[in-house]
């Protein structure tokens, strides 16, 4: 699939991210925000990822597709606490390339592999997962129908996904449907509800909960996190775009107390051919 200037400038921002996730601040940051430091992009948090291994039914006999993964979270942490092999695949080589080094770092690169991949063409894979995951990844692009359908082509029989997404509120005006588009993420319209979406794409909705609370209460931990590393954060990144960066926090908690965005958790089974 040919990818669009906007997808490129975004993947191009994850990369700087994922380099930069590895400083000590970063790091510092991210144990603040998530609990975890694996350079996360997205906000899930360590306590979500305990819930997706209970959601996905993780043992060391499973196989696990962490689809977007970046620098592999929640991949590896869910390998390194459930015992599961787990397929880490991202179009960012960056990304790959440090999620392999955690791998080894943390003593579990023989039941881990990186693959630099778009979402899209998962499908080509002969292998069949136990189990997928994918965290805020729908909303940073979009083609979303066509990655849950690549999905379904690799899930086996009697697997699980299970996803978080963010995305705009049905029912907001004109005006308040702009201001939601605005404040992010990237992708984050669509055509369809990601219900319908499941339905066309061949799966079975069996769960979805709304975890915009806890969205908010991350953010809130995001923007005191960032406080508490100021210093470190200019010398790292310069005033610009530390004063850029407390705007995004600022404009997503805003967007989220406004009620005009949602970030949800879905849980899916393959309808059977
Ligand atoms: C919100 S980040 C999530 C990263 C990581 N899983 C996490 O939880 O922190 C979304 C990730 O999706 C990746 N991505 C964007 N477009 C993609 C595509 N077409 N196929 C696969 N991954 C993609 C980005 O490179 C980025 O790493």
């Amino acid at each position: 699939m040919t990818i669009s200037r906007k997808e490129q400038d975004l993947l191009q921002r994850f990369d700087v991210a994922y380099e930069r996730s590895q400083t000590q601040v970063m790091r510092a940051v991210e144990r603040c925000v998530c609990g975890c430091d694996y350079g996360g992009n997205s906000w899930t948090t360590q306590r979500e990822a305990d819930e997706l291994a209970s959601i996905l039914q993780l043992t060391p006999a499973s196989l696990l597709l962490d689809l977007g993964s970046g620098s592999g979270w929640p991949g590896l942490y869910l390998s390194k606490t459930t015992g599961c092999r787990v397929s880490l695949v991202d179009p960012s080589e960056t990304g790959m390339c440090f999620a392999a080094e955690r791998a080894v770092q943390d003593g579990i690169s023989d039941r881990v592999s990186t693959m630099v991949h778009d979402a899209t063409d998962i499908d080509r894979m002969s292998v069949k997962f136990d189990a997928i995951s994918h965290s805020d990844l729908l909303c940073c692009l979009p083609h979303k129908l066509a990655v849950l359908r690549a999905c379904r082509k690799v899930i086996a029989n009697g697997g699980r996904m299970a996803f978080t997404v963010i995305s705009i509120p049905p029912g907001l005006g004109k005006v308040q449907y702009q201001r939601a588009r605005e404040s992010g993420p990237e992708f984050i319209e669509c055509e369809l509800e990601y219900a319908a979406m499941l339905e066309q794409s061949s799966w079975r909705m069996i769960d979805r909960r709304d975890i915009t609370g806890r969205h908010a209460e991350t953010c809130h931990r995001q923007i005191s996190a960032d406080q508490e590393n100021r210093e470190e954060l200019i010398r790292l990144i310069g005033p610009t775009a530390f004063a850029e960066r407390q705007a995004v926090w600022d404009k997503n908690l805003e967007a989220i107390t406004q009620g005009l965005r949602r970030r949800e958790l879905y849980v899916a089974e393959p309808l059977l051919d």
